[in-house]
């Protein structure tokens, strides 16, 4: 029986493995049922005693040999797969992480709250109101009476009356004002209030136009309030704001609700003069709507308000062309801010 060459090949099929798998067959083909040295076991029966012994000694040493070069091999591939599952489920804390990706403010929250920021600086009060209002609140406390010309100027969203029992006419705000008269019957002067908030008017949108935007009212009163008051207010507001010298030019306007009413111009370094705001002193009509019992002259009361599209304050300060932009939810745009 050749020992030697049993011995040999086993070694050779040994070094060629490399995996758990082929290492079985291995076992298999020298210790299986079936295998080599198994073989050599049951033939030993054929042969005499005397080189029975021998022979049942050398077959049992190389038996013996095998076991130990597949164990040892079974360890060796066993650590070497081990090596390599470390190695590949290695952590690199030195790798820079994945960047999250965050949400971020529209622009027009920026800018309103810039705003907030720079009025309340100056001692204003933040007020909000409800975008609903009554045909009361958003024109005849202002002065517009039904059949007024002036509604024509406020295209309004009126809501259907018959899903309210009351007999008041509801309509979307067409403009921050009301607030104003909200405001006055409650509270007495002297006061200075901002309020930021969203408007409608039923119009057709252009790249100036939507029929949902946002306003900021602003109304002051106090004893000896002027038209001069409200320049220097604004002033200081709009240098704050576009954050660079600018000049203010105000020119005589109409609004229902103020009188004398301007309309507020802005320009930067000699530019072109673009209009900005509606503003003016408040009507005294505007006092008696809301409960003052007292003449401006015989209470000394006095007070200006002003309305500014937020919208139009963003655009001016960022550059933009189109206001349909703030509600496209267009990332290319949205991401710049
Ligand atoms: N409410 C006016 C508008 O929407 C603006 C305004 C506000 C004018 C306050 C004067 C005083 O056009």
């Amino acid at each position: 029986m050749d020992f030697k060459n049993i011995g040999k090949e086993a070694e050779k099929d040994l070094e060629k493995a490399n995996d758990l798998k082929v290492l079985n067959e291995i076992f298999r083909k020298y210790l299986g049922k079936k295998g080599e040295i198994t073989r050599i076991f049951s033939s030993l029966k054929k042969i005499s005693a005397g080189e029975r012994k021998n022979m049942g000694k050398q077959a049992n040493l190389l038996k013996v040999k095998i076991e130990k070069a597949i164990k040892e091999k079974a360890e060796e591939i066993k650590k070497i797969a081990k090596l390599e599952k470390v190695k590949k489920e290695r952590i690199d804390i030195t790798r820079p992480g994945y960047k999250l990706e965050i949400g971020h403010l529209n622009p027009l929250t920026l800018v309103q709250r810039e705003i907030g920021e720079i009025f309340q600086s100056m001692g204003f009060s933040i007020i909000e109101g409800p975008e609903i209002e009554t045909e009361w609140y958003n024109f005849d406390a202002l002065n517009i009476p039904k059949d007024h010309p002036a509604r024509d100027v406020w295209d309004t969203f009126w809501i259907r009356q018959d899903d309210f029992k009351s007999k008041e006419k509801f309509l979307l705000r067409t403009h921050t004002s009301p607030m104003q008269a909200h405001y006055m019957e409650k509270h007495h002067p002297p006061f200075k209030i901002i309020v930021p908030g969203k408007c409608f008017r039923h119009e057709a949108t252009d790249a100036s136009h939507e029929i949902q935007f946002y306003q900021l009212e602003g109304l002051v009163v106090d004893k000896n309030i002027s038209a001069a008051n409200f320049r220097a207010i604004i002033e200081e507001f709009l240098r704050k704001f576009f954050k660079t010298d600018i000049e203010i030019r105000l020119k005589p306007d109409y609004f229902p609700f103020t009188e004398p009413s301007f309309e507020v111009s802005v320009r930067r370094k000699k530019g072109d003069w673009m209009e900005l705001m509606g503003a003016g002193m408040v009507h005294p009509n505007v006092f008696k709507a809301v409960g003052y019992t007292q003449s401006p002259s015989e209470s000394g009361w006095q007070g200006f308000a002003f309305g500014v599209g937020i919208d139009r304050l963003a655009m001016v300060k960022y550059k933009i062309d189109d206001i349909r932009l703030f509600n496209s939810g267009d990332l290319r745009f949205l991401n710049q801010f």
